[in-house]
């Protein structure tokens, strides 16, 4: 059935200027590193993507990896965008990232410009789209010029290939260091995209203080910490869930500990106290920041998104 999105879907959302830009992201963002795969049933998929625009979710984030198998996730959304999202182009945000292994040889990761621009063609015509609005460096490469990184960047964007441009996971000196490139091309670091929840803190301090410093927004992944910070797992690992998934071997080396639930058990009652969920709760956590452009989270189940909300 053709898809109508709601007629209501800017009532409810906040936009947070990012940065020092004239670009707003919802407060909440859709990213589809998981459950939008090749084995993932589409229609699933296509309801997650339906009711997060109804909801005011405007942007969805992608990379060339997600999956699996990497690249499909980008092929699914390209599916879905086409018969459903195609004559709202405008009022989305997409964006996609080169960064983590890709295809073999030399030339299929990191942050060489012969890697990103190879790789930003290959996204655009898996998703069928014919520009990005934010493209990413996914990953800092110790091995490559951060000069030869950023003006990959900067080219991607005067070819007509993305909008902006981002970092994502750069240390504090990097992101500074790489701010002050792009500035000087001509094309600003719209954003840094760090992992960020109340179980990973790092970019308290100095991260968040280069990006005031550098204009630059923010936007924190994986703000449930992969589900840990919901009430999904206070009881038991489900055979369904992620954790279930994956035996437990979650990225970043995320578990689902003794010790970990036992502080979600406590912070869940801290929720319920504030009449809010664990998930609820630890979204507006990471927004406490006014630096926080946005809290990028995943789903696997439309009321997922819906509970946030
Ligand atoms: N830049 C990077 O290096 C990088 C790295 C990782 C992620 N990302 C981006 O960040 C996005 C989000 O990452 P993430 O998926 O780890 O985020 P997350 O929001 O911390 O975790 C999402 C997972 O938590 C569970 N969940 C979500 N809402 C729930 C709820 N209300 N109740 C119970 N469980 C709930 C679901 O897992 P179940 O499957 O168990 O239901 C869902 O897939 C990715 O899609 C990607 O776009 C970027």
């Amino acid at each position: 059935m053709d898809y109508l999105p709601d007629e209501n879907r800017y009532e409810q959302m906040v936009y947070n200027r990012c940065g020092a830009s004239g670009l707003k992201l919802p407060a909440l963002s859709l990213g589809l590193w998981y459950n939008f795969g090749s084995k993932d049933p589409l229609e699933n998929c296509r309801a997650i993507l339906r009711r997060s625009f109804d909801l005011g979710i405007t942007h969805f984030d992608l990379a060339n990896n997600y999956g699996a198998p990497p690249g499909s996730a980008e092929e699914t959304f390209g599916t879905i965008f086409k018969q459903d999202f195609a004559p709202y182009r405008d009022e989305l945000i997409i964006s996609n990232k080169a960064g983590y292994l890709m295809w073999p040889g030399p030339y299929g990761e990191w942050g060489s410009r012969k890697y990103l621009v190879a790789s930003c063609d290959q996204s655009l015509k898996r998703t069928g789209l014919d520009y990005f609005d934010i493209f990413y460096s996914h990953r800092p490469d110790p091995h490559t010029p951060l000069e030869e990184t950023m003006s990959a960047l900067d080219f991607i964007v005067r070819s007509g290939r993305a909008l902006y441009v981002g970092i994502s996971t750069y240390s504090p000196q990097q992101t500074h260091d790489a701010a002050e490139i792009l500035r000087d091309l001509g094309t600003p670091c719209l954003i840094h995209q760090p992992r960020y929840n109340m179980f990973d803190r790092w970019i308290e301090g100095a991260l968040l203080e280069t990006l005031k410093n550098c204009g630059i927004g923010c936007i924190c992944f994986s703000p449930l910490d992969q589900g840990i910070l919901t009430d999904k797992y206070l009881e038991v690992i489900p055979g369904e869930s992620r954790a279930g998934k994956y035996k437990n071997k979650l990225h970043w080396g995320d578990e689902v500990t003794p010790e970990r639930v036992g502080k979600a058990v406590k912070l869940n009652e801290v929720a319920r106290k504030r009449q809010q969920t664990l998930a609820q709760m630890a979204i507006a956590w990471v927004l406490r920041h006014p630096g926080m452009s946005s809290a990028l989270i995943g789903a696997s189940q439309v009321s997922q998104v819906e509970g946030i909300e």
